[in-house]
């Protein structure tokens, strides 16, 4: 298959999960490289439905390695939740789930730090899925963090751990939160770090052997475009790069290794949290809820909705490098008369072909819209391209014009049968 990236090209939930499953077919490892458990990537294998946040979605297959990177931000406790519920389902991590030994532990006072930031910032809060990803950052860029190494390590562990708990617990009494009590931290995270140890390694030695024998590397990308630290909505999004360079940074394999970009995009566009959504519509918010779609995957909350925006997707395309498109969620739209896709903003006499980097700027900027006719035929049942209504394909191909890149998947229900390959 060759070294793929796979990102998202909106602003996550694009339906990764499932290409990166229908892609591991053709991989022998699959890596995450950053985020952490803010990510949750749903899989539906012969009407089970497995959702991951932190392994990489390749161990639903047998045999294939799967690594979590360097880049990734571990919550210890919430990983070893993930390897209990795969064990309860049959699957049996040990021998192909690998952990980075430099990979930045959460710890309990991430989350309560974001918790509490979340609360004083009001009516400006980011919306995030508090789980500690932004405090667990921040302390890695301030080298303040913990890393697997130090789990793995009781001594050492215990030792910084009772630092940080002692620093942080003064933060989180200037916020008016309770603090932390060290022991009982330090029990839960040790046992933790006891039950991850036969996962530990260093991942960089392992890809770098991997890339040696020639092989297929997959990089799981998690959230989307527009929530990466630097290209996206800023300060609405998270706080590693979700773009094509994190797979990179996150993992050890350099640039030129790297084969292709996969991006990944709904058929429509969704956020979570707060931050602009310049397609944001209620039609089409109250048609897929009343389908029962478009509730959060991690925190279940119900996401906000909108037409399908190409000037978002076509940015996408370019910071990322994508060279082919995998659409998502073509079903949703089955219904409709009607459907916008956006080719451009306008704010006051102004018009804009790129997303602009003035978040105020954005919020003020309405949609100029092209309109396609709908099909309104349900396509789920479609196996191959010409099994979609000529309106659809025309759709879809118009997305991926308007893009700037070519279209190898199209995806029309959550099964991994219901996956038109181009
Ligand atoms: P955080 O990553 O929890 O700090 O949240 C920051 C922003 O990213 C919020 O708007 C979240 O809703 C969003 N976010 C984080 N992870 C995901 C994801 O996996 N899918 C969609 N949105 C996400």
């Amino acid at each position: 298959m060759a070294n793929t990236i796979l990102v998202g090209a909106q602003w996550g939930d694009e339906g990764k999960g499932k290409i990166i499953d229908v892609l591991t077919r053709q991989a022998d490892v699959i890596v995450r490289t950053q985020g952490g458990n803010n990510a949750g990537h749903t899989v539906h294998i012969r009407g089970k439905k497995y959702v991951l946040h932190l392994v990489p979605s390749g161990i639903l297959h047998r045999k294939k390695m799967c690594v979590i990177g360097n880049g990734v931000v571990v919550d210890p406790v919430s990983l070893v939740e993930e390897i209990e519920g795969l064990l309860q389902l049959g699957i049996r991590p040990h021998g192909n789930l690998y952990l980075s030994e430099t990979a930045h532990l959460v710890l309990p006072y991430h989350r309560e730090l974001d918790a509490q930031r979340e609360r004083l910032k009001g009516k400006n809060r980011i919306g995030t899925t508090k789980r500690g990803i932004g405090p667990a950052y921040g302390d890695k860029a301030a080298r303040t963090g913990l890393r697997v190494i130090d789990l793995v390590n009781p001594e050492r562990f215990r030792q910084q751990l009772r630092l940080r708990i002692k620093e942080n617990n003064d933060v989180l009494r200037a916020y008016g939160a309770r603090p932390l009590s060290f022991e009982r931290v330090h029990r839960q995270y040790r046992a933790a770090g006891d039950y991850l140890k036969p996962f530990v390694a260093n991942t960089v030695i392992l890809l770098q052997e991997a890339l040696r024998r020639d092989a297929d590397i997959l990089f799981e990308g998690a959230q989307g475009t527009f929530l990466d630290l630097d290209h996206g909505t800023y300060p609405f999004v998270t706080s590693s790069n979700t773009t094509a360079g994190g797979a990179c940074t996150g993992s050890g394999v350099p640039p030129h290794r790297m084969d292709r970009v996969v991006g990944v995009m709904k058929a429509y566009t969704t956020r979570v949290g707060e931050g602009p959504l310049p397609t944001e519509n209620a039609e089409i918010a109250d048609l897929l809820h009343a389908l029962g779609r478009e509730f959060g995957a991690t925190t279940g909350r119900p996401r906000r909705c909108g037409w399908f925006d190409a000037v978002v997707t076509r940015h996408a395309c370019l910071v990322n490098g994508i060279d082919h498109l995998a659409v998502t969620n073509i079903d949703g739209l089955d219904s409709l008369e009607t459907i916008k896709v956006c080719i451009g903003y306008r704010d006051g006499d102004r018009r804009y072909d790129y997303v602009p980097n003035d978040i105020e700027a954005l919020a003020r900027c309405t949609p100029i819209y092209a309109e396609f006719p709908g099909w309104r035929t349900p396509t789920h049942r479609a196996r191959r391209w010409k099994d979609l209504p000529a309106k659809a394909r025309s759709y879809l191909k118009a997305l991926a014009e308007l893009s700037g890149a070519q279209l190898i998947i199209a995806s029309v229900g959550p099964g991994r049968e219901q996956t038109i390959m181009l």
